[in-house]
């Protein structure tokens, strides 16, 4: 098993590479409900912004900022902060691990296919320091693969094979509640019916 920085390591210069293919590419529509549905239910105030964790090439950053949110990315990969930076939103290039945000400085987070990258001790530091950035009954909303509790890695074509780390829906959801206490909304969802993995769309309330 990689250690965690290597993981980082090699994920990053996965994602540099990827960057401008992932910009040039639209969303899914899967996404585009799901972003849809956030919107709805965030209440991000404006003297705090909402956080976009592993924002990739900073699309849908740019979709809640037209949307009316203030936002900031923050992502492993520079080349994908470049494009935050280029698009005009705040980018900042950095770990989940240890976000550079004081206490309840965020109001709301929207973290789509990150969390999945991470192994056990990385996710947990992460919820933790995702619970601490949150300000009091902000939202968590985080997508990831999932499916039986195991671990893949995925040769692609623009660099290191890259690892994911399937949680199942009750361990996943058991290991968010152990930082939020409470998940909101929990659901499946299979944009690739092939595919062993489903898409597990959650919403947390940091306490
Ligand atoms: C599959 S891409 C998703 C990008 C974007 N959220 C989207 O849905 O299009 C995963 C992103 O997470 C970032 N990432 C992976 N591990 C991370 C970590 N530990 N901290 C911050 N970003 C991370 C990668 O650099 C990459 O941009």
């Amino acid at each position: 098993m990689r250690p965690t920085k290597q993981i980082e390591a090699d994920l990053t210069t996965y994602y540099d590479a990827e960057s401008q293919h992932r910009a040039d590419h639209p969303l899914g529509e899967m996404r585009k409900a799901n972003r849809k549905l956030a919107i709805t239910r965030l209440l991000s105030p404006l003297d705090r912004p909402l956080l976009d964790l592993g924002m990739g090439p900073a699309k849908e950053g740019v979709a809640f900022k037209n949307a009316g949110f203030g936002v900031v990315g923050l992502d492993l990969s520079i080349e994908n902060c470049r494009h935050g930076t280029t698009v005009g939103l705040p980018s900042v290039q950095g770990t989940a691990r240890q976000l550079p945000f004081t206490n309840g400085s965020i109001a709301d987070v929207w973290s789509m296919s990150v969390l999945m990258h991470l192994n056990d001790e990385a996710v947990g530091q992460a919820l933790s320091e995702l619970r601490r950035v949150l300000r009091s009954s902000g939202l968590l909303i985080c997508g990831t693969w999932g499916g039986a509790d195991s671990f893949d890695l995925l040769e692609g074509r623009f660099g290191p094979a890259r690892v994911f780390f399937h949680r199942s829906d009750d361990r996943w959801q058991w290991l968010i509640k152990e930082h939020f206490g409470v998940v909101e909304e929990f659901t499946i969802q299979r944009p690739l019916p092939d595919l062993d993995w489903h898409y597990q769309f959650c919403v947390a309330r940091a306490p």
